[in-house]
């Protein structure tokens, strides 16, 4: 590591507390049965068993890493169920452990519904539901990052506004909204990446000007990527305390990571680009704590430039 590390970047090497435990689903029926995001055609189905082994690698790495990987079983129905990410929000406080569950934009991904719930029960957390088959406020959890003691949520695309206000009463933390326009970027997971307490890879590309603003207040040291890098799904990346794991690293932001006393492991998941996700949205974060993560705050606010 540099000897000037922490002179250019204060705060650099600070690690994130949560990260070290995850779900995943295993993709046994992952294919691209239909058409909600750019990157999906029913003319270019990924290969099974590439998929599997890509897979197999990445929850290899999280393993090695020392993060504890839990394996959820895949519905038949549900193609898009290995981006486990989406499945739901999961926090823990005081009181207790709870999941709130996705309201999913796209009716086809609502069948994940049900597995999610059953799954999340068993593992101990309390599900609560904003909406349901199109009735409440649609929120996609590949939309909300524990950040700088508060909630950060993307909204547009998939994430309706109206989904910040429950979010903040019911687990009473601040949820900082931030407006997504790319079409290509239609989770916040695509587009920002938490590394350590200072500093996140972001792209201001992805949000209207007053959030391109915002988000770039919100972190004190951030990795700005531009629209290609970003569309590289190189912000899709787990975070294993000092470890970034990324699908691929262009060389400019290789550099910017290692300079901040992180590590850069790559880990190959083509096959899941082909329905629009990559490593972070193949994985699920259960280790979050309000108290520790994200400050409570009596009754919750909302933030929205
Ligand atoms: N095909 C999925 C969808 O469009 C991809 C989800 C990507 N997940 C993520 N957390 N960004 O919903």
């Amino acid at each position: 590591m540099p000897v000037m590390t922490t002179t250019a970047h204060p705060g650099a090497g600070t690690t994130l507390a949560w990260g070290r435990h995850y779900a995943v689903v295993r993709p046994d029926h992952f294919r691209i049965d239909y058409v909600i995001n750019p990157y999906m055609f029913r003319a270019d189905q990924p290969d099974p068993a590439l998929a599997m082994s890509q897979w197999e690698t990445l929850v290899a790495t999280l393993g090695r890493l020392g993060a504890r990987v839990d394996v959820i079983e895949q519905r038949a129905e549900a193609p898009d169920m290995v981006y486990t990410m989406n499945l739901g929000l999961a926090l823990t406080s005081a009181s207790g452990s709870r999941v709130a569950l996705s309201h999913m934009r796209h009716q086809e991904r609502r069948v994940e519904t049900a597995p999610a719930v059953a799954w999340f029960t068993r593992a101990g957390f309390t599900p609560t539901l904003m909406g349901q088959a199109g009735v409440g406020p649609c929120f996609e959890a590949g939309d909300a990052f524990p950040f700088g003691g508060d909630l950060v949520v993307g909204v547009g695309p998939r994430t309706e506004e109206q989904a910040l206000e429950w979010l903040a009463r019911e687990f009473e933390v601040v949820v900082r909204g931030l407006r997504i326009r790319h079409p290509g970027m239609y989770h916040l997971d695509l587009a920002f990446c938490p590394l350590g307490a200072g500093t996140a890879l972001v792209c201001p590309a992805a949000f209207d000007e007053r959030s391109a603003r915002a988000v770039l207040g919100l972190v004190p040291d951030p990795i700005v990527l531009s629209e290609q890098e970003a569309l590289t799904f190189c912000a899709n990346a787990v975070v294993v305390g000092r470890t970034i794991v990324m699908p691929v690293c262009p060389d400019r932001v290789r550099h910017e990571i290692e300079s901040r006393g992180f590590v850069v492991e790559l880990v190959d998941v083509s096959e899941f680009h082909k329905g629009g996700g990559s490593v972070r949205c193949l994985t699920n974060p259960l280790d979050i704590l309000i108290g520790r993560d994200v400050a409570p705050v009596a009754g919750g606010a909302v933030l929205l430039p």
